[in-house]
């Protein structure tokens, strides 16, 4: 049988995934974790190959999980960080990348501030390209986590109500999550105060069906899975909150707020977290909470990609 993903180059968003690429990259992800849960936790998969983590960006979850699966695959992986390289010296993205190229590098994994970065590098090299997280456009990555967490978890995610409830304004994963998870036939709320929504016609005109809400409680009926987003400080100097007790007061993850909801109802947060914020720390550790999940399953999630990518 002919592979879904067998012609897929990069990946940058989903919006080009087709739902039989994610279901086989879900499927992959499940034979990953089994790798992952034997003894000795590597197989020669990608031997020979070499990696490169490019992060121009600050992670932990991202970074780490992608050297834990190459070196899962057996591959090579170096990580770059443009502290500390000639990025200092004011080297180009554009000759950074072909300089990883002329040093063997076959797949990059970029993370970067700007939007839009990785489809640069992907016209400028060879390879496969892997967005880590660009600006406010794109984490797929993430988004393929969440949906096999949430596949894993509740058996399905067609006609599932997810709710995602934050900054969606400024969020790479609720857009790559949008993009995921109402390809595979969920139904999406996007919660938040009008500041960090944006204007609803964006959101209705350019983006996949989903449901605006600016009320929590209202949002949060019959949800099967419940997504919060990190409030960045940020946001307040620039104007969009008045303050993050404000927030806290209206669109938190309480224990109260969510005490309506069935206890099958799945917590979720990519982190990092701003606990007493966006979220408690008693709902952080409900039974129902899923959140140290998404980041194990984040290492199978990539070794699935690496491995459909590589080839
Ligand atoms: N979720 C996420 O991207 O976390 P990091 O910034 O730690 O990689």
């Amino acid at each position: 049988m002919i592979s879904a993903t067998a012609q897929r180059r990069h990946a940058i968003d989903l919006d080009d995934f087709t739902a039989e690429e994610i279901e086989e990259i879900l499927e992959t992800t499940g034979s990953m974790k089994e790798v992952l849960s034997r003894e000795i936790k590597q197989v020669p998969t990608l031997r020979g190959r070499t990696v490169v983590n490019m992060f121009y960006e600050e992670s932990t979850r991202t970074r780490i999980s992608f050297e834990l699966a190459a070196r899962a695959l057996s591959a090579n992986i170096v990580n770059f960080t443009a502290r500390g390289s000639s990025v200092e010296k004011g080297e180009s993205l554009i000759d950074t990348v072909r300089t990883l190229q002329a040093l063997g590098a076959e797949i990059v994994v970029i993370r970067h501030s700007q939007s839009g970065a990785p489809y640069l590098v992907a016209r400028h090299f060879n390879g496969a390209v892997i967005n880590a997280g660009d600006g406010r456009h794109a984490h797929p990555t993430q988004a393929l986590l969440d949906l096999f967490t949430i596949h894993e978890r509740l058996g399905q995610i067609r006609d599932l109500k997810v709710v995602i409830v934050g900054d969606i304004l400024h969020s790479r994963v609720a857009r790559s999550n949008l993009w995921g998870l109402t390809r595979m036939g969920a139904q999406v709320t996007l919660c938040a105060p009008p500041t960090l929504l944006g204007p609803a016609t964006y959101w209705t005109t350019t983006w996949p069906e989903v449901t605006i809400s600016y009320r929590v409680d209202e949002a949060l009926q019959g949800a099967d899975v419940v997504m919060a987003l990190r409030i960045q400080k940020e946001r307040m100097q620039a104007g969009l909150l008045p303050s993050l007790r404000e927030y806290s007061r209206a669109y938190a993850l309480t224990p109260e707020r969510l005490a309506g909801l069935s206890e099958k109802t799945l917590i979720m947060h990519p982190g990092p977290m701003n606990e007493g914020v966006e979220i408690w720390p008693e709902v952080v550790t409900a039974p129902n909470a899923v959140i140290e999940e998404q980041v194990t399953n984040g290492v199978a999630v990539r070794m699935a990609l690496l491995y459909r990518l590589a080839g």
